[in-house]
């Protein structure tokens, strides 16, 4: 069976929840896994571009696709990692909201950019960065994915944010933006096993989402807050911390969980 590259989502209205470190990581041990990966970077922030060694360049990005002006196969730029390109962002992403905004097409835009990388099959995955917000951009990122993966924290509020996403997932397949768009997982970031909230709160969330729930839960870990700094995934900035040590993990599980041909090749060292 033909297996084409599966487009992933990675959101969260709230910010700061491990949304860029989760794609970074993500998209890092996946590479290392001989897995192909592009990432794009829809967050105006770059903070996914830059966590990857890359600066921000303007007219390098998704946005002079959205307007048309430029193919998509010519802003993809190599990192400094085998098998991992990106898509990097830059400032102007963050005028898309006005331009998207009167365009009879804007929940489609972002899937018509992108068919052409579907079309030419060459990744494993696409991982999209998004901005932490519920605007135009984003909510066009989600019409063109496979599926959303919703990074979140262990604290008070965590299962409101989900049920945003949840509520988002549902209004998209019913009016026919993405009938097939599915909730790919939670993934438990900057978990702290130590506190009474943080063991409170996944137990509560793996109750309500049961096996949606990814198993690997990501530590609160000094060295992968410290990486993007150096412009490393910390899977490669500290490959035995603790923190790089979970997202190898929680590569596994997803890839797992996501077959592509890719899986076919495995050997034993990148299983
Ligand atoms: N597992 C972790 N341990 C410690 N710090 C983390 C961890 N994951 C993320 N951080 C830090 O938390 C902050 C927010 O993470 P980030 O991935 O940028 O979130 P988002 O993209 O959702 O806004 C960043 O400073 C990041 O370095
Ligand atoms: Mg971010």
């Amino acid at each position: 069976m033909q297996i084409n590259t599966r487009v992933i989502a990675i959101a969260n209205q709230k910010g700061g929840v491990g949304k860029t470190t989760t794609v970074v990581n993500l998209a890092a041990a996946l590479s290392k896994m001989k897995r192909t990966v592009l990432v794009i970077d829809l967050d105006p922030q770059a903070n996914a571009t830059t966590g990857l060694g890359l600066q921000p360049q303007e007219g390098v990005s998704l946005y002079p696709c959205l307007l048309g002006t430029q193919q998509i196969a010519d802003m993809i730029q190599p990192t400094p990692y085998e098998n991992l390109n990106v898509i990097p962002s830059e400032v102007n992403l963050s005028g898309s909201e006005i331009d998207l905004a009167q365009r009879p097409d804007r929940l489609q835009i972002v899937r018509n950019v992108l068919q052409a990388i579907r079309d030419a099959n060459v990744f494993d995955y696409i991982l999209l960065d998004c901005p932490p917000s519920l605007g135009i951009l984003m909510t066009s990122t989600l019409a063109a994915a496979d599926g959303i993966l919703v990074p979140m924290q262990a604290e008070y509020y965590a299962l409101e944010g989900l049920g945003v996403m949840q509520n988002l997932i549902e209004r998209l397949k019913a009016n026919g933006a993405n009938p097939a768009l599915e909730l790919n997982g939670i993934l438990m970031t900057m978990f702290d096993g130590r506190t009474r909230l943080s063991t409170d709160v996944a137990a509560e969330v793996r109750n309500h989402f049961g096996d949606k729930v990814f198993e690997t839960m990501i530590p609160r870990n000094i060295r992968t807050s410290e990486a993007p700094s150096f412009g490393q995934p910390v899977v490669f900035y500290d490959p035995s911390c603790r923190g790089a040590e979970a997202y190898r993990d929680f590569a596994k599980e997803f890839a797992r969980r996501n077959p592509t041909r890719s899986a076919e090749a495995d050997t034993e060292e990148t299983k």
